[in-house]
């Protein structure tokens, strides 16, 4: 069963003269271990099919099928719940929380789910040695490099062991070395762990690393390539 299966997915804001409609009919399907990224000009709808995906955005209409979740049906607890326990969200910025470590802005998700076992330990500890970023466990984020910071977030998406990934511009305040390593490391998660990751970016060097570029322009969503 495929992880993403979008169907005539539209979103469009506000009504009347000033309706913007951001997504048009978006149909699309990605596998486990699939690594996708998504390109488009500002204001093209990418973080709009973003945060349907994730279940932050209620579309206008049209389908969104996460495994055998509709997630365009869900709302309340169910929508909670879906983010909580399939979605890993990497957002612009990192929003890591300033006054925790970068490990215990990965224990943070557990916190949220229940209770920090020796098991989320355990997982985090993992996950911090598989980004490098084991010497830099016990550092606040404002001590962090921008690169270590996006590395501290990917961790964190990847913390609930979701089976989505959704990521938008992980490398805009990154230099082109750091965000070669940053979206690397991304892909590498993905693939190794059977994840299907969507990653929007502007910059065509860091969509070379996708299997699949996906385009958005004016809201219509091709396939390139
Ligand atoms: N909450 C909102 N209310 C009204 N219009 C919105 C809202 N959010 C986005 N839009 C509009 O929808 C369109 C798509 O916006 P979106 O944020 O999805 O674009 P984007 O491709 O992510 O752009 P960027 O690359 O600049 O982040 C734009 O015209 C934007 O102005
Ligand atoms: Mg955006």
């Amino acid at each position: 069963m495929p992880h993403i299966e979008v169907q005539d997915l539209n979103k469009t804001y506000g009504d009347g003269e000033d309706a913007v409609q951001a997504v048009r009919h978006a149909a699309f399907v990605a596998e486990p271990g699939e690594f996708l990224a998504l390109v488009g000009p500002s204001g093209s709808g990418k973080t709009t099919l973003l945060a349907m995906l994730g279940g932050l955005l209620t579309p206008t209409s049209g389908r969104v099928l996460i495994g055998d979740i509709e997630v365009h049906r869900l709302s309340g607890r169910g929508l909670a719940r879906f983010r909580r326990e399939r979605v890993g969200f990497v957002f612009q910025g990192s929003n890591l929380i300033p006054y925790m470590t970068a490990r215990d802005n990965l224990l943070v998700v557990a916190a949220i789910s229940g209770r920090v076992t020796n098991e989320a330990r355990q997982r985090a500890d993992q996950l911090i040695e598989e980004l490098g970023l084991s010497r830099r466990a016990r550092v606040l984020p404002a001590r962090l490099s921008g690169g270590e910071r996006q590395r501290v977030a990917i961790g964190r998406a990847l913390m609930n062991d979701p089976d989505i990934i959704l990521v938008d511009e992980p490398t805009a305040s990154l230099d082109t070395e750091r965000g070669q390593q940053v979206v690397e490391m991304l892909r590498q998660e993905i693939t190794s762990r059977g994840k299907t990751g969507l990653m929007v970016t502007h910059d065509s060097r860091m969509a070379a690393y996708a299997a699949r570029i996906l385009a958005m322009r004016d809201g219509m969503l091709t396939e390139q390539g």
